[in-house]
Order: structure tokens, then C-alpha cells, then sequence
């Protein structure tokens, strides 16, 4: 199997009843320990065969692999344009499997930005590859800087959602100095967007 080197930990767990080999696509992460997508290049054929070649869990360097795993959106909110990598994946396995676990309530939203130029930090991953997934929001706390070193005074990530938690918003996860929050429907409402700006007042 061809899986997201950052699949959820449900894929590992399947990998592991179900004794499937896996090759890992290696995700892209930024200075700040976001996780971005998996680039292109290594969902070529060319790449895949190298991977195969070069894994010590494939004895059958003939064997194909019979399925690839993405996860979309990335945990930190990168989702793909599922027709490249479908088109990319597809030269190499018959079945494509998207992990969209939290996807799907991006039903009917407009998907704006794309991730075309260099302030996400995630390198170039060529035009019209993958954009923001707008139910998942970084907040990114002062402190550390975009090449990941830290700067002389900040607030750190676990003081801010400790403190947003006290006012009844629960992020998603924290890290050291960003935290992601998840908009679901019911809080995706303007209101909800003064809710939270009023929280930071
Ligand atoms: C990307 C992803 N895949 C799979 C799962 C597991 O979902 P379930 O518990 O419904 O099997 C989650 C849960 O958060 C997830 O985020």
C-alpha cells in the first residue's frame, strides 16, 4: 500500500490486522512543525517504483501496489486538487483511498486560497496543487518565527487556548506556539466569528 507518512492512526492500525505492506509518501512540514501535503513528486511512477525498490518490507520488488492512502485535509488544513493527484496516483494503483474525515463539511463552502507562492513555508508544490480548507483554522501564536526560531518574548500556545478554553472554545490541539480550531457548521456562523474575536478582547 502506498499510504500518507502522516495517515491517522486508524490507517496504522488497518495496516496492522490486515498485514499490508506499507510505502510511505513523505508529507511536507514546515518550520513551525505544520503539516502540509504531500508533494507531487512523490506520487510519480517513477517515484513509486524507487520506493518499492528501496523498501526493506517489500520482498516482491515485482509486486504492485493495490492502494493509495491521502489524508484530505492534512491534520493542519491543506486540502488537494484531487484531480492531480488522482491523475498522478492512478499511473501507478488501482484504488485511491481520501481520508477526509472532517472534509466533508466543506460542502457548499467556497475554497479560496491557493498555496501557489512561498508564506506557508511548505516549499514549491507547483500551481493549482492544494488550497486552505476553510474549516480548519491556525492560529498562529508570537514567539517563533517563520524559519522556526524562536523570538525573545511570545505567548505560547498552551497560555492562549487555556485561556479560550475558559471562555468556552476548545481548539482542536495545541502546540507550542499555534493551535488549530475547527469551525463546524454550527459555529461557522458570523456570529461565531464575533464570538471568537470577543473572546480575544
Ligand atoms: C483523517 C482521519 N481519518 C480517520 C479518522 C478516524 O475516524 P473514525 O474514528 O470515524 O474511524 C479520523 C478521526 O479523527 C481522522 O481525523
Amino acid at each position: 500500500m502506498l499510504v500518507d507518512r502522516n495517515c491517522h492512526k486508524s490507517l496504522n492500525y488497518a495496516l496492522n490486522m490486515s498485514g499490508a505492506m506499507p510505502v510511505y509518501m513523505m508529507p511536507r512540514r514546515n518550520a513551525r512543525g505544520l503539516i502540509g501535503p504531500v508533494p507531487r513528486s512523490e506520487m510519480t511512477p517513477e517515484t513509486v517504483r524507487q520506493k518499492l525498490a528501496d523498501s526493506p518490507l517489500v520482498n516482491d520488488k515485482k509486486a504492485k501496489p493495490v492502494l493509495a492512502v491521502l489524508t484530505n485535509s492534512t491534520y493542519d488544513g491543506l486540502c488537494y486538487n484531487v484531480r492531480t493527484t488522482t491523475t498522478e496516483l492512478s499511473k501507478s494503483v488501482p484504488r485511491i483511498h481520501y481520508d477526509e474525515a472532517w472534509y466533508a463539511a466543506n460542502r457548499q463552502r467556497c475554497l479560496g486560497a491557493q498555496t501557489g507562492c512561498a508564506w506557508h513555508g511548505f516549499g514549491d508544490l507547483g500551481g493549482a496543487y492544494c488550497m486552505l480548507d476553510p474549516i480548519k483554522v491556525i492560529v498562529l501564536t508570537p514567539g517563533l518565527n517563520m524559519d522556526g526560531n524562536l523570538e525573545s518574548s511570545g505567548i505560547p500556545g498552551p497560555l492562549l487556548s487555556s485561556f479560550l478554553a475558559s471562555r468556552g472554545i476548545v481548539v482542536e490541539k495545541t502546540e507550542p506556539y499555534s493551535f488549530p480550531a475547527l469551525n463546524t457548521r454550527p459555529t461557522a456562523s458570523r456570529s461565531s466569528g464575533r464570538r471568537t474575536a470577543n473572546s480575544f478582547t
